[in-house]
């Protein structure tokens, strides 16, 4: 596997950071992940739009500009094997004398990798995900793809042991996301989302989802979902940009709707795998 790192090209084992990285220290740095078709990148424009708005949001200089990124990115596509990846591109504030505050210069780490994308099991799909419901003790900034995932970790870690695939988190008694994925609740023929605020990662797969919704005339209503709406909703969703969309059919271990994955999740599925099909030709 050829990873990227800082402008040099190297074999996985050879790639090494100082440890004073304030990516390493700090969990100073953010991160993204972006799933390739076919050789072809998935929604990349809004995947580099939101790496600039976490960098912003950090006060970390972009160091490369668009154009460089797609080079850099159809690089690393190019020199991995597999039809199907995901990427993984990190940049974090560097290596610098330990101090909380900015170091007066600082010189950027940009990492890459690729790895190979399997699609999700298709059992996954006709059975439904079990998950379970926490309480989202994360900080207020959700919307920065931080690479300081601690609290996500342990909260995913909490669902794996008890054999669920994801947590599903509220505050304050209002449904925010899952762990590392996007929530949707069905009721009645309509798709409810929780709004795009500092609490949650705004999820490109997310976009995707609403956008397929509405173009195919599904009503989408994007509010605060309340805890019970959660609880009895027809069906549930999670999505992310490695596991597209897949039923939630068991939450702490009560069946969701009737247990089975719903008509309208078979529909969507259908118009994401169709849309996936126009970016693999190059649409
Ligand atoms: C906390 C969190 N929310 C949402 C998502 C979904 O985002 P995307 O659809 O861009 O993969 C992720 C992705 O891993 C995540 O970690």
């Amino acid at each position: 596997m050829t990873v990227y790192l800082n402008g040099r090209w190297l074999p996985m084992e050879e790639a090494m950071v100082p440890v004073l990285d304030r990516g390493f220290i700090f969990g100073d740095g953010v991160y993204e992940v972006i799933p390739v078709y076919s050789r072809r990148p998935f929604r990349l424009r809004e995947h580099l739009r939101r790496l600039q708005y976490s960098l912003t949001a950090i006060k970390l200089a972009n160091p490369h500009g668009e154009a460089e990124w797609t080079a850099l990115i159809e690089a690393l596509i190019a020199c991995n094997e597999g039809e199907d990846q995901y990427l993984y591109l990190q940049v974090t504030r560097g290596p610098a004398k330990r101090d909380h505050a900015f170091p007066p210069v600082v010189r950027p780490t940009v990492f890459m990798m690729s790895t190979p994308l399997l699609p999700p099991d298709p059992v996954l799909k006709q059975e439904g995900v079990t998950a379970i419901t926490a309480i989202d003790n994360r900080w207020l900034r959700c919307d920065i793809k931080s690479i300081s995932l601690l609290p996500n970790v342990l909260l995913r870690q909490l669902a794996v042991e008890v054999g669920a695939m994801e947590a599903v988190l509220l505050r304050d008694g209002f449904l925010t996301e899952g762990a590392a994925s996007n929530i949707f609740v069905v009721k009645d023929g309509a798709l409810h989302a929780p709004p795009k605020d500092n609490l949650m990662l705004a999820g490109i797969t997310y976009d995707v989802v609403v956008e397929l919704a509405q173009a195919d005339g599904i009503p989408v209503h994007i509010r605060r979902i309340a805890e019970a709406e959660l609880r009895n909703a027809d069906e549930l969703w999670l999505t992310s940009s490695t596991r597209e969309v897949l039923p939630i059919t068991r939450l702490d271990g009560k069946v969701v709707g009737n247990g089975r994955p719903g008509p309208l999740f078979a529909r969507m599925d259908a118009l994401y795998q169709a849309f996936k099909a126009t970016t693999m030709r190059g649409g």
